[in-house]
């Protein structure tokens, strides 16, 4: 018989009778699958896997305890044949013929009626591949397949935008701190889906040059504010944009929501009805240390962590900050937005008894291919700032964690 190709179709099994002979590695990695699609599974095997029976125990499956015998697949409205014994799998593909039910068999896919495609999920679509014949059937290959174009999605490397389903509405997206890699998958698929972005300095610029020509890029610094604030503007601009009907994302440096001004966008549209949904980032005052080889806590050196905003210096009446407290901590203490004001605040600090010696590091432009790291002392610091000329954006580190290092020293406790 000339060879057809496969006709791919979706089963919609809920309620319905499958019957699985045999319990073994097969049958674990399928029945998730069929369980998820609701169907009513009758497992037939002597012995079956610890995850197997964890399914019986559960109730997800009814597990009979024995070989296959004729007749089993008698109520069955597709079978999957997956016993270690061919003489029981091809009297069982006999039977699933003459009873008109589907059967896919692990040990020979050119016996089967069916084939199983590698499927993926992604927002609500099934990908599945099937190789188009059976003497074209590589497993692996439909497997990559399958990968790729699950990833892609998720990414948004592979654009494939919602028509019917799409809202419009804006997306405050955290960027992350920059690397074009750090962005989460979320964002980095609605980004895919923009109509307009209106980006921040900070964050993975280099995303924005890959936008389809059609999406309109806004640099949010350079919007016209007029008789506006800067960030009244920008809400403007958001609204604006949202109520002509299209998808709009805000994408932001690193979490929205850390000295991001999120929430007041997220207001602003909220009192004019607009849909907002906010998408974490991985906020600079964590991954910049990390980039730089710095974590924000270490056993027996920081049990804590402070993120503190130091664009005002600590003398300044609109300081919210309370430095002494933050002087008596042992932890660590991450400053963001403190390059210009890092004299005034190392002096704060070891006034308030914080010792001169206390290791600082800066590390300016962190994740991307400017990053790079000064290392001073509270004592020090102003001083290097000027000599070695540090710039914002920078992660400002205080505490003991700016010297440890890959060489393992004994924790304290
Ligand atoms: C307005 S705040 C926004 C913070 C952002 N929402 C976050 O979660 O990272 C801007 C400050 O974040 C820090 N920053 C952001 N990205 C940075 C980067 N790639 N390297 C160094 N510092 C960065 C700097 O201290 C900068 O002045």
């Amino acid at each position: 018989m000339a060879e057809h190709p496969a006709y791919p179709v979706g089963l919609r099994l809920t309620g319905r009778r499958v019957v699985v002979l045999g319990g073994g590695q097969v049958a674990q990695r399928r029945l998730p699958a069929l369980i998820a699609a609701g169907a009513d599974i009758i497992l037939v095997s002597p012995e079956v896997t610890p995850s197997v029976q964890a399914m019986a125990d559960a109730g997800e499956i009814t597990w009979h305890q024995r070989p296959y015998e004729e007749g089993d697949l008698a109520d069955a409205w597709y079978a999957l044949i997956a016993t270690g014994d061919t003489e029981a799998n091809t009297r069982a593909s006999a039977e699933a013929e003459r009873n008109r039910v589907w059967c896919v068999r692990s040990d020979d896919a050119d016996e089967a009626t069916a084939w199983t495609p590698a499927t993926g999920h992604s927002e609500g679509v099934t990908v599945a591949v099937l190789t188009t014949d059976a003497r074209g059937r590589d497993p692996r290959h439909t497997a990559a397949i399958r990968d790729a174009v699950v990833e892609g999605l998720r990414d948004g490397t592979l654009v494939a935008p919602h028509h019917r389903t799409r809202t419009p509405g804006v997306a405050l997206v955290g960027g992350g701190p920059g690397d074009p890699d750090l962005i989460t998958v979320r964002g980095r698929r609605l980004l895919a889906e923009a109509d307009v972005v209106i980006a921040d300095r900070l964050g993975p610029r280099d995303l924005l040059a890959e936008l389809p020509p059609h999406v309109e890029v806004i640099d949010a610094a350079k919007i016209p504010y007029g008789r506006f604030m800067a960030q009244e503007a920008i809400n403007n601009a958001l609204i604006e944009h949202a109520k002509q009907g299209k998808s709009v994302v805000r994408l932001k440096g690193g979490d929205p929501y850390v000295f991001g001004r999120g929430m007041e966008e997220l207001q602003a549209l909220a009192e004019v009805g607009i849909p907002c949904t906010v998408v974490p980032g991985i906020s600079s005052s964590i991954s910049v240390p990390s980039a730089a080889g710095i974590p924000v806590t270490h056993r027996g050196v920081a049990h804590e962590f402070t993120v503190v905003s130091g664009h005002v210096a600590p003398d300044d009446e609109r300081s919210l900050v309370d430095w002494p407290a933050l002087a008596r901590l042992t932890g660590t203490l991450v400053i963001l937005m403190g390059v210009d004001k890092i004299g005034k605040i190392a002096e704060a600090l070891v006034a308030h008894g914080k010792p001169a010696d206390t290791p600082v590091a800066l590390v300016q432009e962190g994740t991307t291919a400017a990053q790079r790291r000064v290392d001073a002392t509270l004592a020090t610091v102003a001083e290097t700032v000027r000599t070695e000329d540090v710039k914002p954006p920078a992660v400002i580190v205080i505490g003991e964690v700016v010297k440890v290092g890959p060489t393992a020293t004994a924790p304290r406790e």
